[in-house]
Formats: structure tokens, C-alpha cells, sequence
């Protein structure tokens, strides 16, 4: 006898999703991105790396020396909170590079920073709770908290990041204290902005004022081609009042699904613990170890960085150039002093969703900026990565891309 499948129609299915289900969307990203596997499609779209400078040899000997070293207990269950020579490495490097003083019963060692957004609003966010997020903000951010039923207050950006006069207005209108400012100060997803110094310190005063916690993702701090490093908010406020997060997914490679969240308040840090508990268990103790190996070569994470800035520079550089040279008036771009993305405005006639779709047809792909705009419906941007095509592509896929945008204006 074979079993039937029921006819969807006749909603047979034991299953009722739960009430949070209804806001999360398949990300607009991973939709895009089958586009892009493609054969000869050139692609702007995803936030990927660039994979030729994945430090695979390096890679190759520390799971040797991890599997030599460790054995078993690399293969082991382990505890939540983190390998403690990865978390101790953490605080050094965080010292040596970001001016953050921790100690390592503050890191959190994770599972991709994603996981860090997800446990934040686990630990913080009731339904309806109040996120004050940038615009354009972080879309994985957006799907994390989204699952935890939040309501965001959008913040307008300018040239320096985050605008404090807005950040003031917005509070002003609240009609509920928020429980969270999360934002992303360097080379910011999507729009490869950074916040100033100025505005960093005045994010700082603001946000306590009014005595809301700020979370600080940092993926892309070190991915820095031009001017000086600015003070990341955590070392400014003396870890007061804020949450910090970085990952080797950009620095390293992102299959390796490491990061760490640094939590100086101890009855946060208490109750971020159970809920990864909860989650995972821990992040894999291979990785960690191997990820440990490697970074605590002396010299050898500075050396693979100082390897790649070159590299991502000129990309940013050819790509910066291409958009002058072949996109039509009225289109403008951010110019990024780091990261991994621009992002760029096309006239208002345009709907870049409209866009894309005609994009495969030229083989060429890029993320509509709608999706990362909060309640706001902006339809004419466009995230442009450049770590990822190589410096032919790059020059090729913007030539392309200008003849769809010219195309649309007609
Ligand atoms: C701002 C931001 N936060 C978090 C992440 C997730 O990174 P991870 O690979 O560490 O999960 C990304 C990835 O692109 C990102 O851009």
C-alpha cells in the first residue's frame, strides 16, 4: 500500500505554525543568490569573501596540529562558554586592536556572529519591544529580531553614519523606552558607511541618557583600506552599557562559523549562556581549536590581513571607478574607507526589484536595496559588493549594470 499525500488544498496538515513564523521571510539575499549560481553571471550580490584568499594551507596545518595536539578532546562535547585559549586570545587581540579591555569570563565564544543577534534577542526582546536600528540596517539583524516579534525605531543615516539628531527625535517620539540600539559602526551592511568619532561618543551619551543598552556588530572593523581606525563604542564607553561582536568570518573565512560576543554586564552574560545552551551546546570544538591554532601563530593573522587589505582595496577602487566612468547622471554611491559593500542610489524612476529581474538576462546580479530599509519604502538603491569578482568581472559587471540602469531610464 502506498501512502497518499495529501492535496494541499484540503489542509490536512497537523502542523500549526507558531505566531512569530508569520514575520520571517526567506531572506531576499539567499533568493538572489541562486541567481547568481548561474553559469557567467557576475555577482555584486552576496556578502562573500573573496575565496582565493582563504588561508586553506594555513588551515590544512593547524587541523593537523589540533587532531595531533588535542585528539579526542577536540572531537569532544565541550563547555558553552568557549575554548578557553580562544577566549583568552580574544581578549589579547580585542586589546591589541580594538582598545577593548576584557577579561575572558566576558567572551562568548558563538556560532557566526548571526548567532550573537540571535541570542541577543533571545535574551532581550519580548514581543512588540522597541530596536532602534539604523536605515538601511543589517538584514540578518532585522531576521534575527524579527523572530523575538520586535518593532524597530529607524534612525536616518548620512555620511557619518547614524544621525544623533535623529536618534534624539525618534527617542523623543517613543511612546515605549527601547530595549536595544543595535548598529553596525564600520564599513556598515549595506551601505559600507562609518560612523565618526563625533557621533560615536554622542550615540554613547544619548543611548545612556536614556538608558538603553547598544549593541556593537563589528565584522568588517579590521577590513580597513583608507584613513585611521576610529574607537570602537565599547572601548569608549568603558564597556558600560554595551555589548560588542565581532567574527573571523571576515577576517578568517566564514565556513568556520566562529565569533565572539563580548558582554561585560555579568547578569546578561549569565543568561546568554543557557540560551546558546539551548541553541547548540557550543560552538564546534574542532573549529575553535583550529581557529586558535592558526590565530595564535605570532604574526599570523596580521600577516594573512595586511595579505587581503591589498587585495579588497583595489576592488573597491576598480569598482569606484567603473560606476564613474559608465553609470548615467543622477545615480550616486558611497565610498567606503573598508568592508565589503557600497551602496548605490539610481534615480527615483527606477525600482532596482524591477531591475534585477532584467539583470539575468545581462548576467549580472546585485541585492535590491528595499529590504534594508525599515519602515520605509525606498525602491531605487542597491547593495554592490566587490570582495568577491575578481578586477576583470568587477570593471565588466559594472559596464553591464550601467546598461540596465540606462535601458530603464529610456
Ligand atoms: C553586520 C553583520 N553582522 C553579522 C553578520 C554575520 O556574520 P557571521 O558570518 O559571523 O555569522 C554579517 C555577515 O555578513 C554582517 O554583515
Amino acid at each position: 500500500m502506498s501512502l497518499a499525500t495529501p492535496k494541499p488544498e484540503l489542509d490536512l496538515s497537523v502542523f500549526r505554525f507558531a505566531e512569530r513564523m508569520g514575520r520571517l521571510k526567506a531572506s531576499a539575499i539567499r533568493e538572489i543568490l541562486k541567481v547568481t549560481e548561474m553559469p557567467d553571471v557576475i555577482s555584486f550580490a552576496g556578502g562573500l569573501p573573496a575565496p582565493e584568499l582563504f588561508p586553506v594551507t594555513e588551515f590544512a596545518q593547524a587541523c593537523q596540529e589540533v587532531l595531533a595536539h588535542d585528539g579526542p578532546a577536540a572531537l569532544q562535547y565541550s563547555v558553552t562558554e568557549g575554548y578557553p585559549p580562544l577566549r583568552r586570545w580574544v581578549c589579547d587581540y580585542l586589546a591589541r586592536t580594538s582598545h577593548i579591555e576584557a577579561n575572558p569570563d566576558q567572551i562568548l565564544i558563538i556560532s557566526g556572529s548571526q548567532q550573537g543577534l540571535d541570542l541577543v534577542g533571545k535574551v532581550l526582546l519580548d514581543p512588540g519591544d522597541l530596536v532602534i536600528i539604523e536605515n538601511p540596517a543589517y538584514l540578518g539583524a532585522i531576521q534575527a529580531f524579527d523572530a523575538y516579534q520586535a518593532d524597530y525605531l529607524n534612525v536616518e543615516t548620512d555620511d557619518e553614519g547614524m544621525r544623533t539628531d535623529d536618534l534624539v527625535r525618534v527617542l523623543g517620539a517613543a511612546r515605549r523606552k527601547p530595549k536595544l540600539l543595535y548598529l553596525v559602526p564600520n564599513f556598515q551592511n549595506p551601505s559600507g558607511i562609518t560612523l565618526s568619532l563625533q557621533r560615536r561618543k554622542a550615540v554613547i551619551s544619548i543611548a545612556a541618557e536614556h538608558g538603553i543598552p547598544i549593541f556593537e556588530d563589528d565584522p568588517y572593523g579590521r577590513l580597513r583600506y583608507s584613513h585611521e581606525p576610529i574607537p570602537s563604542l565599547m572601548s569608549l564607553a568603558g564597556g558600560r552599557g554595551c555589548v560588542y561582536m565581532s567574527t573571523v568570518s571576515k577576517i578568517m573565512a566564514p565556513g568556520m562559523r566562529v565569533a565572539w560576543l563580548v558582554i561585560p554586564e555579568r547578569a546578561l552574560y549569565e543568561k546568554a549562556v543557557p540560551a546558546k545552551q539551548a541553541a547548540d551546546l557550543h560552538t564546534s570544538s574542532f573549529t575553535q581549536r583550529v581557529v586558535y591554532a592558526f590565530a595564535r601563530a605570532p604574526g599570523a593573522l596580521e600577516a594573512h590581513i595586511a595579505g587581503m587589505l591589498p587585495v579588497y582595496a583595489r576592488r573597491r577602487d576598480l569598482m569606484l571607478r567603473a560606476l564613474e566612468r559608465y553609470m548615467p547622471p543622477g545615480c550616486s554611491w558611497t565610498r567606503p574607507d573598508g568592508g565589503l559593500f557600497l551602496w548605490a542610489r539610481v534615480p527615483e524612476s527606477i525600482d532596482t526589484q524591477d531591475l534585477l529581474a532584467h539583470a539575468s538576462g545581462k548576467k549580472v546580479a546585485f541585492v535590491p536595496g528595499a529590504p534594508f530599509w525599515v519602515n520605509r519604502d525606498v525602491r531605487n538603491t542597491m547593495r554592490l559588493n566587490f570582495s568577491n569578482a575578481s578586477d576583470d568581472m568587477i570593471v565588466e559587471g559594472i559596464r553591464r549594470l550601467s546598461d540596465l540602469v540606462k535601458a530603464a531610464l529610456k
